[in-house]
């Protein structure tokens, strides 16, 4: 039996705007972002170089990266690979 859930679609929004933007269940948190028009910076886009590091502000993260440490896990999201955990997410650009 093969464990591994598919993922859900879920819906963010940036901490001084009230536009949510819809993340499809099969694109990244950062391309949603950048198909809204925001600029996100990104460099290895498989959760291990750290350059897009996003404040998260509510909600909580399914964290997919490898350069979080645990203390940083409530207040940080790396968007080129983690999403939300439940059905929305607020964040705020950079770190
Ligand atoms: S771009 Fe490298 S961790 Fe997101």
């Amino acid at each position: 039996m093969n464990d591994i859930m598919p993922d859900k679609p879920f819906r963010v929004r940036l901490e001084d705007s009230s536009d949510w933007i819809n993340v499809a269940a099969d694109e990244s948190l950062l391309n949603a972002l950048r198909d809204a028009g925001h600029d996100v910076m990104s460099g290895c886009e498989s959760g291990s170089c750290g350059t897009c590091k996003t404040t998260l502000i509510e909600g909580e993260a399914d964290h997919r990266d490898y350069v979080l440490m645990d203390s940083e896990r409530s207040s940080y999201i790396m968007p080129c690979v983690s999403r939300a955990a439940g059905e929305e997410i607020v964040i705020r650009l950079g770190s």
